[in-house]
């Protein structure tokens, strides 16, 4: 098993009869999504799923996970996702997979977040990770130009063949390449406030439990705050 897998499988542990969860995107969740497709099939485990992406949702629909849509619940008891970056403050980088828009969404939505790393996705401070930016199409360029002046060395965000990625709410990603991000409540503030700027990568005092796979098994770490 690995690192991705065994952290999919413990945080599936976390799901109880009559939740409803937030299913997440990426490489790691594809686990965890697996392991509640199992629980649903052989153990009759009843929930509602909510998805993040539609990548997820088609999967989550092939294992027979019951989903509605995000508008049709009361509210998400937990969601499980996996993160890029994940600091020693518990803040994080999400958006790798360009789905950070619906993730947060879900996220701010749940009674409890639960994010799904291996070991590799620990860091002191945040910022190795390039910060994903999702942005409209009009005056996407301006910002780009802006991100620039700022240093925060902006790329366009490109899918596997090489075409600019349209997110799946059809809007664009910009990366900023920054290094380091000293002050990652700050930077979040000035990127809410910039038009044309749907969604940024930052999620900030929003994880609850962190579950990190590591070589002596998973580790559960829960977080004050
Ligand atoms: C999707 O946009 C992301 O937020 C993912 O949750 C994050 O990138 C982690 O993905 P992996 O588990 O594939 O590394």
């Amino acid at each position: 098993m690995n690192l991705k897998e065994m952290v999919g499988y413990k945080a599936a542990e976390f799901v109880k009869d009559g939740m409803t969860v937030g299913l997440g995107t990426g490489s790691t969740a594809y686990y965890m999504v697996e392991a509640i497709g199992k629980r649903v099939k052989e153990d009759g485990l009843q929930i509602v799923g909510v998805t993040t992406s539609f990548k997820t949702a088609d999967h989550a629909r092939a294992l027979g996970i019951p989903l509605k849509d995000i508008d049709e619940v009361e509210k998400i008891d937990l969601t499980i996702d996996g993160a890029d970056e994940i600091s020693s403050q518990y803040q994080g980088i999400k958006g790798g997979g360009a789905a950070h828009l619906f993730e947060k969404i879900v996220a701010n939505l749940s009674d409890k977040n639960i994010w799904i790393v291996d070991e590799s996705k620990l860091v002191d401070e945040l910022g190795a990770f390039p910060l994903p930016i999702e942005v409209v199409h009009f005056g996407s360029g301006q910002l780009f130009k802006l991100f620039e002046k700022k240093g925060y060395k902006p790329t366009w965000r490109n899918d596997k063949e090489g075409k600019q990625l349209v997110t799946d709410s059809g809007n664009l990603i910009i990366d900023l390449n920054m290094g380091l991000i000293e002050e990652p409540l700050k930077l979040a503030k000035w990127l809410d406030s910039l038009t044309g700027v749907v969604e940024h990568g930052l999620f900030l005092n929003c994880v609850n439990t962190v579950i990190v796979g590591t070589s002596e098994g998973p580790v559960v770490e829960e977080v004050n705050r």
